[in-house]
């Protein structure tokens, strides 16, 4: 019977080779050579050197606009192959030169960290190897290094080591896994099995977030999670922009009496705007007394509480359910790199756990250990660790406490800056690394027509900015606080320096003199 089957297979493969005329010996990888790897691999990092040598004076954005750029890359599908040298050519002729420099010490904008150079070394390597760190047998060094990155970072915060967690996408995906794990572990029937159209449900499920300041990358997690914008609570701030915590109760304590099924508050830990932190403490326990979860989003700002000097803000936060951090902001950590920590680990699992007979396999190992693919959204998973690994190596503890301290001794620097001129105010004092300000010639000070006024440093704060970051000098953006725009920058390079706040603002008091002349206010 088996030898009827082997003689059959085989006249099979003998049929195939012939119809599809391909020998054994005709078959290729169509990989680089060695030779050609080795030579093309020493140029990538002659490129490279010469580019972190020249980042600090680079233009920051590309000279081109957006249809131009567009054209570079409008190109045919390749139908047969180039060589590397080609290929490589277009990094230097039509990518770098189409490029944004979130690496230049004068890079402000949105809240992107600046890349550490050892993170290229880390992304090379752990692509050479190609681990799947989904799962402990497509992974196994790359499962153990994450685990230890989740419990360092824990560490770093002043979070329980033995956490669970993992590493996602960024604060968003970050964001949308706590929220599940929220409801998940809420709800009181089984939202896994049942869903949200259950008739066990009771009511309406809520989540609360600071109006001016809670991020609008939880409404996009409520998106995902289909449960409705309306489902979000925005709870009133208090004068610096942190959540009024007696308001919040008064909420939840309406919402539960109104039937309604509270399940996660979401604290900001570095707000987007201004980088308050909220009150953790009082949240962590009005959250304790009504067995709702609460989420710090910390996206921006966690990594602070590494700092001894600023342990006041983050009191509390240890006792966060879950915590968002951002790896790729004030860790400096390259794109992507997100994490979530989660007190309970088996909190996690029962959020995402699932499994099928292809998934555990039959290879026999002696591991019973961690699949990260039953810990979070995704099945397979990048080596992204390995660059969080290297980067905390490489730095120490102590290297990113110098290098936090430096950005915000930049924001506070700015701070002064702004509040001894008299053509700009500030927002806000800061706390961490971001600070907000506004152009606002001492001339009108004591204008009468108020809402004139304000349209009128809308634009003009706006105009500023952007001939600012037209001239490829710095990159500044804009926000709003209380409804005016404001000049926002987010000082997480760690390439930034005092200087650098100096020339800017240098540059920003210029601009704004110089419109000032060009568009007087006129009422
Ligand atoms: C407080 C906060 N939460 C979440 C996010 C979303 O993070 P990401 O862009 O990494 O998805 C951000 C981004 O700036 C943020 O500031």
């Amino acid at each position: 019977m088996f030898q009827l089957l082997f003689f059959n297979l085989a006249s099979y493969s003998n049929d195939f080779m012939k119809k599809n005329s391909i020998s054994e010996d005709e078959f290729e990888n169509l990989d680089i050579d060695p030779v050609t790897f080795k030579k093309i691999g020493y140029e990538v990092i002659d490129a490279i050197t010469e580019y972190y040598s020249t980042i600090c004076d680079r233009r920051i954005i590309s000279q081109n606009n957006s249809k131009e750029i567009e054209k570079v890359f409008n190109q045919q599908l390749p139908i047969t192959g180039q060589s590397p040298a080609e290929i490589l050519d277009e990094w230097k002729t039509a990518i770098l030169p189409n490029a944004t420099h979130l690496g230049s010490p004068r890079y402000f904008g949105f809240v992107n960290g600046s890349g550490t150079m050892i993170s290229v070394f880390a992304d090379a390597l752990a692509t050479s190897v190609n681990m799947n760190a989904g799962g402990w047998k497509a992974g196994p060094a790359a499962t153990e290094i994450e685990r230890r990155c989740i419990s360092w970072i824990a560490d770093l915060i002043g979070y329980q080591v033995d956490c669970g967690g993992l590493f996602l996408g960024g604060g968003m995906i970050a964001n949308f896994a706590a929220l599940l794990t929220a409801l998940r572990n809420t709800a009181d029937y089984n939202t896994t099995e049942e869903g949200l159209q259950s008739e066990m449900k009771k009511g309406k499920f809520i989540v609360y977030m600071s109006d001016h300041e809670g991020h609008i990358s939880i409404v996009k997690a409520v998106d995902m999670m289909n449960l409705g914008r309306a489902s979000i609570r925005r709870v009133p701030s208090n004068n610096d922009l942190t959540m009024d915590t007696s308001a919040l109760k008064n909420m939840i304590d309406a919402d539960i009496k109104d039937g309604k099924v509270p399940f996660c508050v979401i604290a900001q830990v570095g707000s987007i705007n201004v980088g308050v932190v909220d009150d953790l403490e009082n949240i962590a326990g009005i959250c304790s007394e009504r067995n709702i979860w609460f989420h710090a989003d910390g996206a921006c700002g966690a990594f602070g509480a590494m700092l001894p000097e600023k342990a006041h803000l983050y009191k509390g936060l240890d006792k966060a359910d879950s915590v968002t951090l951002d790896p790729h902001k004030w860790l400096y950590i390259p794109y992507e790199c997100g994490c979530l920590l989660v007190k309970d680990h088996e909190k996690l699992r029962r959020t995402f756990s699932i499994s099928a007979p292809y998934l555990q396999g039959t290879l026999p190992t002696d591991y019973n250990g961690l699949d990260y693919f039953e810990y979070g959204p995704q099945m397979s998973r990048g080596f992204n660790a390995l660059k969080v690994w290297m980067s905390i190596k490489y730095y120490g503890k102590e290297g990113y406490q110098k290098l936090l301290r430096q950005n915000i001794l930049c924001a506070e620097h700015l701070h002064n800056l702004v509040k001894n001129s008299p053509d700009f105010v500030p927002m806000h004092q800061p706390q961490l690394f971001i600070f907000s300000f506004r152009f606002f010639p001492h001339e009108l000070k004591d204008v009468a027509e108020v809402t004139q006024l304000n349209s009128y440093l809308d634009n003009m704060n706006q105009k500023i900015t952007d001939e600012i970051t037209a001239t490829g000098f710095a990159f500044i953006m804009t926000s709003k606080i209380s409804g005016h725009v404001v000049i926002r920058l987010s000082i997480c390079s760690h390439r930034t320096t005092l200087k650098d706040i100096e020339q800017v603002f240098e540059k920003l008091k210029q601009v704004g003199e110089k419109l000032y002349k060009e568009i007087p206010f006129a009422p």
